[in-house]
């Protein structure tokens, strides 16, 4: 008999294993599971109520799962509060704009370093006096092209701008894994073409879990598509199948018919 072998599974960028969370008695999640490859963009998308933003406070350490394992690379994160996840390389941004408005965009951006900076600082020292930090929120200005915004209060700015302030903030602890969630939301149509452009150039180089309803994004940036409806997952496959799959169509798309982007 030849012998077997054996193949090494590849280390996922983030894994997660049958995730369960319950609010009461209403079961939000149900035995999720979940691989990103390194260097992906993998979309979720399913209709309002699904559990999509409960799977990212779930991943990101924001609500307690009843049952379920958390994977980033070869760490386990499971039982990590949101700090340590984050500090650990996991980043996030929010559904609703979560930013301190009267405050200028590079103090957002510094405060938003924290994670990382208090593993080795006192909680005391000023966050302007940390060394690099300035450097930092400069570059990641940079990457999100508001560098000419960088010392205005974000409350002056559009919601595009805005949109791209949370991004920035996401990106400030120099996560390997960042979770979108709905990070087009809001922004009116004179903006998204820059914001879905913004988007498409933050997601190259890392790993990106991205909620969204905006369909033209996601056909647009996603290499591949996970459906959820009703706490579980319907199916995960290519912008393409996902699309023609006439189950998917016929509980979120709709009959409209979308195209994969040229
Ligand atoms: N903290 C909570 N307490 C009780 N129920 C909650 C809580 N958070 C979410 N839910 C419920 O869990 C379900 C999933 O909500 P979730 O916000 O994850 O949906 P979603 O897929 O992100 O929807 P949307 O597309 O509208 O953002 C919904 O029925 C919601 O009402
Ligand atoms: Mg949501």
């Amino acid at each position: 008999m030849a012998p077997q072998v054996m193949q090494a599974q590849p280390i996922q960028a983030l894994s997660c294993q049958g995730i369960s969370v319950r609010f009461g008695h209403f079961q939000a999640l149900n035995n999720v599971s979940l691989d990103l490859p390194p260097g992906q963009t993998l979309a979720l998308i399913g209709p309002n109520g699904a559990g999509k933003t409960t799977l990212i406070n779930a991943l990101s350490g924001r609500v307690a799962m009843v049952a379920g394992r958390i994977q980033l690379g070869d760490a386990d994160i499971s039982s990590m509060p949101v700090h340590r996840r984050a500090a650990a390389g996991l980043g996030r941004s929010f559904q609703i704009i979560n930013i301190f408005e009267q405050m200028t965009v590079l103090e957002n951006l510094r405060l938003a370093a924290q994670p990382r900076h208090f593993r080795r600082q006192p909680f005391w020292r000023s966050v302007a006096a940390w060394p690099g930090l300035a450097e930092r929120a400069r570059q990641v200005a940079a990457e999100v092209s508001l560098e000419a915004e960088l010392d205005l209060p974000v409350a002056m700015l559009s919601h595009g701008k805005q949109r791209a302030v949370e991004l920035g903030l996401a990106l400030m602890t120099e996560p390997s894994v960042l979770l979108l969630d709905e990070p087009l939301a809001g922004v009116g149509q004179a903006e998204i073409e820059a914001t879905m452009a913004l988007l498409d150039r933050v997601r190259r180089g890392r790993s990106v879990l991205l909620v969204e309803h905006n369909m033209d994004a996601v056909m647009r940036i996603a290499d591949e598509i996970v459906v959820m409806i009703g706490g579980e997952i319907l199916m995960r496959g290519t912008p393409d199948a996902v699309c023609r799959d006439p189950e998917v169509r016929r509980l979120y798309l709709g009959s409209e018919e979308i195209v994969p982007y040229a």
